[in-house]
């Protein structure tokens, strides 16, 4: 393919090291789908016959069915993808094959077929997320009175609900959601025209290509076309990001089956055993999504470091984005799935739960809360309260346990009413700011999340 100015070929070694056939094999559908849109354009353009690009077209067309068929399989020897799909056309069309490369490098051929790719990778993975959203507000629904302890410092705060605590993960993953979108929006441009790096003398129309293949436009710097990897930097992040989301929920996942917790029992077929102890029932898909959340987060920081020193344009480190990018995306897809098949899987102990927020002194604030009302200023409040949890300490009692009179003594405005503000479900039922805890208020952001999830569009392209 290069093989004029060489006196001889390259070492095997050498040529070991540096082939990507292994993995850029995937991206034969894109190689196709971008050969075929260069030479319809150079056809349009009259840069080769309406006969030659016919050929071409037809070669490209029935290798595609080849390969798709398994009639043709793809040679691990080759150097790359680019160089089979050529090679292959070749064996097919003769000579004529070799017009197909007219005003065109395997640097604007790799970065196109890269950004196909990449395009409907987000696709996949948005659809994946989508879905996951969607369980969490299911979910979220039907714990809306479900009690938990709240936690900050991992010390039990103030009770919240599940379905509060669920849709925390809502909102990550909807962030995530329009990330997608954003980058989708962003990488969504054609580098083809730009050859190698500063563009060509031959009379190509570089929209024509672009609007073939559904890109939003063309990238306006030849240079920039071929150096630029923001679009796999972006991706990168966006999934070390989720997976971070997915990592969290986890682990939390993992505490909370364990039996010091109890209140969640996975199922059987998303947990494994153990060899040796009969008794384990294990959660190692929620333990592999958080260990390969390390690897989302190494890959992101790998193709930024091989970013960061590379002078422009084109440079062959860049050929190993995809070793990365492929790596993330095929455990991204599947730790978003299983997240959703956990989640919907999973039995909850609503009692387990409930009975966790109770003797833990977690309406303290509420105590609090309850003082401010009867016009007590809140540091005073606060300073009460704090008196009698540290009371109940020191004799081992419950804040539910004590009595109107024994509260009463610490203050005149204290009634009878106090006794409710003790009780989780008021305090629960009460916090009832835009985006607090209570029940009707987190109905009322199930709706506007369901809201957002109807107004979620398929990605173009
Ligand atoms: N396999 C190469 C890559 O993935 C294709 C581009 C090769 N270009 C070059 N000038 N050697 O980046």
């Amino acid at each position: 393919m290069w093989g004029g100015r060489f006196g001889k070929g390259p070492a095997p070694e050498a040529e070991d090291f540096t082939r990507s056939i292994h993995i850029d094999a995937r991206l034969w559908e894109q190689d196709i789908a971008g050969s075929l849109a260069h030479i319809r354009m150079l056809a349009a353009r009259g840069v080769v016959s309406p006969q030659e690009a016919n050929q071409i077209v037809q070669g490209l067309l029935d290798l595609k069915r080849a390969i798709e068929t398994g009639k043709v399989m793809i040679d691990p020897s080759v150097e790359d993808i680019h160089t089979f799909i050529e090679t292959k056309l070749r064996e097919k069309v003769g000579p004529v094959a070799g017009k197909l490369h007219t005003a065109r490098s395997r640097n604007d051929q790799v970065v196109t077929d890269l950004r196909l790719w990449t395009r409907d990778a987000l696709q996949d993975v948005q659809l994946s997320l989508h879905m996951l959203q969607q369980t969490l507000i299911d979910l979220a629904e039907e714990h809306l009175q479900t009690l938990m302890p709240g936690l900050t410092h991992q010390q039990h705060a103030q009770p919240v609900t599940l379905a509060h605590h669920l849709m925390a993960y809502f909102w990550m993953l909807e962030r995530d959601h329009e990330r997608l979108s954003q980058s989708h929006h962003r990488m969504n441009l054609s580098p083809l025209g730009a050859g190698a790096l500063a563009g060509t003398s031959i009379p190509i129309d570089p929209i024509i290509t672009a609007s073939e293949l559904q890109f939003n436009d063309v990238i306006p710097n030849s240079m920039d076309a071929v150096s630029d990897r923001d679009f796999v930097a972006e991706t990168l992040f966006v999934y070390a990001l989720m997976m971070t989301h997915l990592s969290r929920l986890a682990q939390e996942l993992i505490l909370w089956s364990a039996p010091e917790y109890g209140f969640v029992e996975l199922d059987d077929s998303y947990t494994t055993g153990s060899s040796l102890m009969p008794q384990k029932k294990n959660p190692d898909v929620m333990e592999l999504i958080r260990g390969r959340s390390a690897r989302a987060i190494g890959n992101l920081t790998a193709m930024l470091t091989t970013l960061k020193g590379l002078t422009l344009t084109y440079h062959r480190d860049l050929q190993d984005d995809k070793t990365i990018l492929f790596e993330t995306h095929d455990f991204m897809l599947p730790a978003l799935n299983l997240t959703n098949s956990v989640l919907s899987s999973a039995v909850w102990n609503t009692e387990r739960m409930r009975q966790a927020v109770i003797g833990d002194y977690s309406t303290a604030t509420e105590l609090a809360n309850y003082l401010v009302t009867k016009g007590v200023p809140f540091r005073e409040a606060h300073k009460l309260t704090g008196q009698i949890v540290l009371s109940c300490v020191q004799q081992g009692k419950p804040l539910e346990a004590l009595t109107v009179e024994e509260l009463s003594a610490y203050h005149k405005t204290i009634g009878e009413d106090v006794l409710q503000a003790l009780q989780p479900e008021h305090a629960v039922a009460s916090s009832l700011s835009q985006t607090g805890t209570a029940p009707l208020v987190v109905q009322a952001q199930i709706e506007l999340a369901r809201e957002t999830l109807k107004n979620h569009r398929r990605l173009g392209g």
